[in-house]
């Protein structure tokens, strides 16, 4: 038995919900290029789950039920009060999440229909968690979620409690588009791991924001901001970048396990970042991610992933730093709660084998005599 480091290379599971091929990326046949200028984000959860397009009858449909479920239990927000101000935002998100779980009678009920509705509910409830602990840090009361809007739309309405730009929305609904699903990514992995030992959707959820929280995974784009915010002036990526490869350090938002040609969906993000700074009327933060891909492109021959240029759109529409990897986890949430869906379709407990490297014949040897 010879191990894979990272399992780099494994074909882990079958699944028809997203595929790459020859860096292109497609949400059930697909290609993220025209999801990312025509579909909704609604729209795309909707292509996840039930494997088509929405007609406008079931799209409709599914708004209603995001409308509907978009509140969360008095005693969930209330436990959020209790929380340190200064918790971590995806620690939150994953204690939140898992005490949903004991809030709904159904919980463990691991029918199709149950883990549908329920993969509904976390859709539109996860931002309203998210939303409302931003408030609650800041000594405000959450806002109560509207009728009739779209995710996005509620998500930045919540934040606020201001109507948001269209532009704004539109912005953040094409994110979310582009992060909702990516195959067998690490976080979806952790999700079709626990599903597949028959525990329960929030049990997966759970898993996943705490694998999507990791630095080498969704916590990147907060860390691309941190870096952006070291630069501080166009002069000084240079001497910047250079200093943090020399020292060997990882550049964030650079790299991919699967992509070496580029990240489809980078380029959608970096358009977004370029458009909001020339509405904005100040490009110094789009100014600067483009010489560090520059730099970092032309010394390493490393691409910008998803995180690169997110990163620059969620700081120009005004959304603080450490809610990055939270809005993350509101997209792939689509994501991950179809894998759960397909796992449990046709479900076998995962679960591979080590290579063994330690010590043998080794001899037990009582405690009186160590
Ligand atoms: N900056 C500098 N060097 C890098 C970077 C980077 N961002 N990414 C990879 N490298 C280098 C490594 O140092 C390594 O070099 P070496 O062979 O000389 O030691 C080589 O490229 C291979 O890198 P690995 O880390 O082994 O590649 P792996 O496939 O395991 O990791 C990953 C992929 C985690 C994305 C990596 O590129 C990385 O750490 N990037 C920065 C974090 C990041 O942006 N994560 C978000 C990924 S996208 C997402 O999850 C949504």
């Amino acid at each position: 038995m010879t191990a894979t480091k990272g399992l780099e290379g494994i074909v882990a599971a079958t699944s028809s919900i997203s595929s790459i091929h020859d860096g292109v990326l497609a949400y059930r046949g697909i290609n993220i290029d025209e999801l990312a200028e025509r579909a909704s984000f609604e729209e795309t959860a909707y292509l996840l789950w039930y494997g088509k397009l929405p007609n406008q009858a079931e799209l409709g449909r599914l708004q209603r039920q995001f409308s509907d479920y978009a509140a969360v239990p008095d005693a969930v927000l209330e436990q959020m009060k209790l929380y340190p101000q200064t918790a971590n935002t995806m620690a939150v998100l994953r204690t939140a999440v898992s005490a949903l779980a004991l809030y709904d009678e159904n919980a463990n009920d691991n029918s199709r229909e149950n883990n549908q509705l329920k993969a509904i509910k976390l859709q539109t409830q996860i931002p309203t968690l998210i939303a409302g602990f931003a408030r609650i840090r800041q000594g405000q009361e959450p806002v109560a979620p509207l009728k009739d809007v779209s995710i996005a739309h509620n998500f930045l309405y919540m934040l606020t409690g201001v109507e948001p730009d269209p532009i704004a929305v539109r912005a953040l609904d094409q994110a979310l588009v582009l992060h909702a699903d990516h195959e067998l990514n690490a976080s979806t992995f952790s999700a079709r791991v626990t599903i597949a030992t028959l525990s329960d959707i929030y049990s997966g959820v759970t898993s996943a924001i705490g694998t999507l929280k990791g630095p080498l995974h969704g916590g990147a784009n907060e860390a691309v901001m941190n870096m952006l915010a070291e630069i501080v002036t166009l002069e000084q990526a240079e001497p910047y970048i250079q200093k943090k490869l020399a020292n060997k350090e990882k550049i964030m938002g650079f790299g991919h396990r699967v992509y070496k040609n580029g990240d489809p969906r980078a380029k959608h993000l970096q358009n977004m970042s370029r458009q909001l700074s020339i509405l904005q009327g100040d490009s110094t933060l789009y100014d600067i991610s483009v010489k560090v891909e520059q730099l970092v492109t032309g010394q390493k021959g490393l691409k910008p992933n998803v995180d690169f240029y997110s990163a620059s759109v969620y700081t120009m529409l005004g959304i603080p730093r450490d809610l990055f990897t939270p809005i993350f986890a509101i997209s792939r949430l689509s994501g991950w709660t179809a894998h759960i869906l397909e796992q449990l379709e046709d479900n076998r407990l995962i679960r591979p084998r080590a290579e063994y490297t330690g010590v043998t014949n080794q001899k037990y040897v009582p405690i009186e005599l160590r």
